[in-house]
């Protein structure tokens, strides 16, 4: 009798470890990005247990072809510390990959022990230069409140987008709950994620751990743990780059100094005109804005911003004077929960092409806001208009962005408390030969009394 309890009970226990101690080998968190070499693409997923890294992909609905990858720790700073397997594979258009341009691909990923679903993506065309990419951009998208998404979603899969950006803010945060936010919004952006390039830039709100969850995620080009990189796309050269060491400093200074050089390297770089002709647009990606007229205390409602002006009293690292001695086309920001275009500015003074067609052939770079995707801090207010503002608008939403070609790029504000409606259309024109923005005004401007006075007026206005 006591020998029969004893055994039955053995065995119930052992049955009871077993199934109690889960595996996770389902991959999840699917999400795609640009690779190292233009066009490439990178897969990435997360699996709780350690797997292969496998992609199983092709042409016309049948996955014939397979690459393999490789897999890295991830663990969270939390006390759980929860872990899970970041997998990557990169596919190249070069055997033995061999994408051809222009291509529905169908692939899944996992390993023997677990396949995903099935998911696809477009390849560009053969021609980088004859590509008109279009693009979704975006920041401050969280799991909860996300009222984009479910646009974005259907607007991806329909095949409207060729990449999507999201310029910082991810999920408020990816670090909570041990992580488990994190992995809630991977699944989320999934669906989107998963058919385009999802290409990212930092924000405030992944500073936990020295950023280690928005490093460790993401599959950014480039040496620095997708804190700066930049990537083409036919005719447009984007930099991505990190505005948080401005603000982080606690973090060291390491890395801004780096980032300056870097930033500094690859404009001149992208500026070479055997790279400007075959690549006119020259497009900045940063989370917190150099300028922006919300009713609140942020940096950006500040002459000395310190991405703008520096890091005081030196004026360290100033990022105006660079973007505009590079002649950076459009400087797209988020951080603030509203749209905001601004007039061609520089040094607070709007240099409009003209009166009448300030956007055509303007003689500063252009700002754009775009902080309202959707998150639980909900949307920001806004001062009275400054002179230097075109367009502002505190409605959930996103920009499509649209590339034409060298001359003529198109920008929309869609609204989704308007269900979807465009609140703002416009056009970047810049004919050829391009003109150089006036650096000698600049300079003579500068030394100007009356242009401090000008800045001061703007400001007083703002507060
Ligand atoms: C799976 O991962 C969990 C959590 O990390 C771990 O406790 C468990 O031992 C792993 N199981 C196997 C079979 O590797
Ligand atoms: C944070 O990470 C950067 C690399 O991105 C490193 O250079 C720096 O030393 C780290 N700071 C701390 C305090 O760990
Ligand atoms: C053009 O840009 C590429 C990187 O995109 C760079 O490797 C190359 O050196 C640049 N060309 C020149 C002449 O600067
Ligand atoms: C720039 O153009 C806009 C639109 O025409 C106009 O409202 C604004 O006053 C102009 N600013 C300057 C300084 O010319
Ligand atoms: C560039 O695109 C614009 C808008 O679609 C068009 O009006 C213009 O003719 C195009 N220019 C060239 C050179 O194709
Ligand atoms: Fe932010």
């Amino acid at each position: 009798m006591f020998v029969y309890f004893f055994l039955t009970g053995l065995v119930f226990t052992s049955i009871l470890t077993e199934s109690s101690a889960t595996v996770r080998y389902q991959p999840e968190q699917i999400h795609l990005s640009f690779g190292e070499k233009e066009r490439s693409i990178v897969i990435t997923w997360s699996t709780g247990n350690k797997t292969d890294s496998i992609v199983k992909y092709g042409g016309g609905g049948q996955l014939l072809q397979t690459k393999a990858g490789s897999c890295s720790l991830f663990v969270d700073g939390g006390s759980k510390k929860a872990s899970q397997y970041i997998h990557r594979v990169t596919l190249y258009y070069e055997e033995p990959d061999s994408l051809q341009p222009e291509t529905k691909y169908y692939y899944h990923v996992g390993s023997d022990r677990g396949w995903s679903a099935i998911y696809w993506f477009m390849t560009p065309p053969e021609n980088l230069n004859e590509w008109a990419p279009s693009i979704a951009i975006y920041g401050d998208m969280g799991n909860v409140n996300a009222q984009s998404l479910p646009r974005l979603q259907a607007e991806t899969q329909a095949g409207n987008y060729d990449a999507i950006i999201h310029v910082g803010d991810f999920a408020y945060n990816m670090d909570d709950y041990d992580g488990e936010v994190g992995d809630e919004f991977m699944r989320q952006i999934e669906t989107i994620a998963a058919y385009v390039p999802y290409m990212t830039t930092v924000g405030n709100h992944e500073s936990a751990y020295n950023f280690s969850h928005y490093r460790a995620r993401f599959s950014m080009p480039g040496p620095y743990e997708n804190m700066m990189y930049s990537f083409n796309m036919g005719p447009i050269h984007f930099i991505s780059f990190s505005t948080e060491y401005y603000y982080y400093l606690r973090y060291g200074f390491k890395m801004l100094v780096k980032q300056y050089e870097w930033l500094e390297n690859d404009l001149k770089m992208a500026n070479h005109p055997a790279n400007r002709t075959i690549r006119p647009w020259i497009i900045t990606l940063g989370h917190r804005p150099m300028y922006c007229s919300n009713k609140d205390d942020d940096d950006c409602t500040r002459i000395k911003n310190r991405l703008r002006y520096g890091i005081t009293p030196l004026r360290l690292f100033a990022l105006e004077d660079l973007f505009y001695k590079y002649s950076v086309d459009l400087e797209i920001w988020a951080h603030e929960h509203s749209y905001e275009r601004l007039w061609p500015i520089y040094d607070y003074k709007v240099y409009n092409g003209s009166y009448d067609e300030p956007y055509t052939n303007p003689r500063a770079p252009v700002h754009i806001v775009v902080g309202s995707a959707g998150c639980q801090e909900r949307v920001d207010s806004f001062n009275p208009l400054p002179s230097w503002s075109g367009f502002r608008s505190s409605d959930y939403g996103y920009s499509r962005v649209k590339v034409h070609n060298a001359t003529h790029l198109n920008l929309q504000q869609v609204s989704d408390d308007l269900d979807g409606q465009v609140i703002d259309d416009w056009w970047l024109v810049k004919e050829m030969p391009r003109i150089k923005f006036p650096l000698a005004d600049k300079l003579e401007e500068a030394t100007k009394d009356t242009s401090q006075n000008h800045i001061r007026e703007t400001v007083e206005i703002n507060e």
